[in-house]
């Protein structure tokens, strides 16, 4: 052996030896990483499968038991299905950034998010929130007479909320908004109904909803936000709403949900100044009302849907256009008094 050649050896074998540190250090970095990015979340959810039916009707007037809470946002898996279960409710906390007038993907909406009127992205109580959609569509619904399925209840949101134009069903947005909606309600057993979706319960006034006592209300209590003209205010950016537009060509169309004021003065009811939650409504139930009347009153986009209600004797009390079966007002049955209306349709009772 050449004195020379034990320190090559050694000096090989040491490279060899820190080379191999290398390698494990960084197999073991990338194995976490993998695992971070691609081990479904197997922590259960947080949702308690409230069933109206199980837990009984809340006591009349009061609503002091929590609404069904939505799963835990922490549990959406880190697969790809959860990076597309994300991008969907990223598309209903902040539509406008992606499809409004200057959205990144397409320019379809007027401005407004999804989360404007579904708040929290569609988990809030009594906030339009999304977690019995999964348990019950497809469904039939009235106002097409046909079988409804989540895509088309959303485009329906799209084109009348939001006075867009439809998204494609096989769109990676569609696909990612849907994807949202369902893994909201995966826990919710099919068919079930789950306590804090849909409207809060609201009486009858027994005289019609004034949009002039409502104007006062708005002046007092919803002006501040939503602005003098009801026009809201957009974000520094520009590219969405800090407070969403009440009405005006900005706002939600006249075949929109809440232009039915029955709708409008549950929502506001239940959620309006907002911050309201539905166990603590700020509102009396005849601001409420009166104010709803006063916001549907003002001027919005009108769209046709001749294809709306074909079965005219299905549409709701407060529907505000006609044809009707009856011979009550249209001005009557967009503002009330309804009672009598219900009356002369005693199988329209249970849709308040
Ligand atoms: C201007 C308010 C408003 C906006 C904005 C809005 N919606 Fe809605 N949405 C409603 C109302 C009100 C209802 C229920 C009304 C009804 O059933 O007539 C509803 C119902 C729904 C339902 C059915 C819920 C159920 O339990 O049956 C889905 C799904 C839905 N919206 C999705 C969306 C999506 C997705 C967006 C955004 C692309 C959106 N909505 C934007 C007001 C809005
Ligand atoms: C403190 C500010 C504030 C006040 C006061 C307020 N709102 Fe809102 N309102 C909001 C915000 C913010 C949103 C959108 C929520 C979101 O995107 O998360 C909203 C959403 C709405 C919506 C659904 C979206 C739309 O533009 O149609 C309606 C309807 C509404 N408010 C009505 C009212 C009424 C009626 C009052 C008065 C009784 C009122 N609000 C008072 C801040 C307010």
């Amino acid at each position: 052996m050449e004195p020379s050649e034990e320190p090559i050896v050694a000096r090989l074998s040491g490279l060899v030896q820190v080379l191999l540190l290398i390698t494990v250090a960084l197999a073991l970095v990338v194995t976490t990483v993998l695992i971070q990015l691609y081990w479904p979340n197997t922590a259960a959810p947080a949702v308690s499968v409230a069933n109206e039916a199980s837990q009984g009707p809340p006591p009349p007037g009061s609503y002091h038991r929590p609404a069904t809470p939505a799963p835990d946002t922490a549990t959406i898996p880190r697969t790809a299905a959860g990076w597309q279960i994300r991008y969907g409710r990223n598309l209903i906390a902040h539509t406008a950034r992606y499809l409004g007038p200057q959205g990144s993907v397409a320019h379809l909406t007027n401005g407004m998010n999804c989360q404007n009127c579904h708040l929290d992205a569609g988990t809030k109580g009594f906030a339009n929130n999304y977690l019995a959609v999964a348990a019950t569509y497809p469904k039939l619904r009235a106002r097409s007479g046909t079988m409804v399925t989540t895509q088309l209840r959303v485009n329906d949101c799209i084109e009348r909320s939001l006075n867009g134009r439809a998204l494609d069903d096989s769109s990676r947005e569609m696909c990612a908004i849907v994807a949202y909606i369902n893994w909201l309600g995966h826990d919710i057993p099919k068919g079930k109904k789950v306590y804090g979706t849909g409207f809060t319960k609201l009486a009858y006034l027994p005289r019609a909803a004034d949009p002039i006592v409502g104007k006062a209300v708005f002046a007092a209590k919803c002006q501040s936000c939503h602005g003098p003209n009801g026009e809201g205010k957009p974000q520094a950016d520009g590219r969405e709403y800090q407070y969403p537009p009440l009405w005006g060509r900005h706002s939600y169309n006249d075949g929109a949900g809440l232009y039915r004021v029955t709708n409008l003065a549950k929502y506001v009811k239940a959620a309006m100044p907002f911050g309201t939650t539905f166990d603590h409504p700020q509102l009396t139930d005849e601001q409420a009302w009166d104010v709803a009347a006063f916001v549907n009153s003002q001027p919005r986009p009108h769209l046709n849907t001749p294809r709306d209600w074909p079965n005219i004797s299905k549409k709701p009390v407060d529907h505000p256009f006609g044809p009707y079966t009856d011979s009550f007002s249209a001005r009557q049955h967009k503002y009330g008094p309804y009672q009598p209306i219900e009356d002369a349709h005693p199988q329209l009772a249970k849709a308040n």
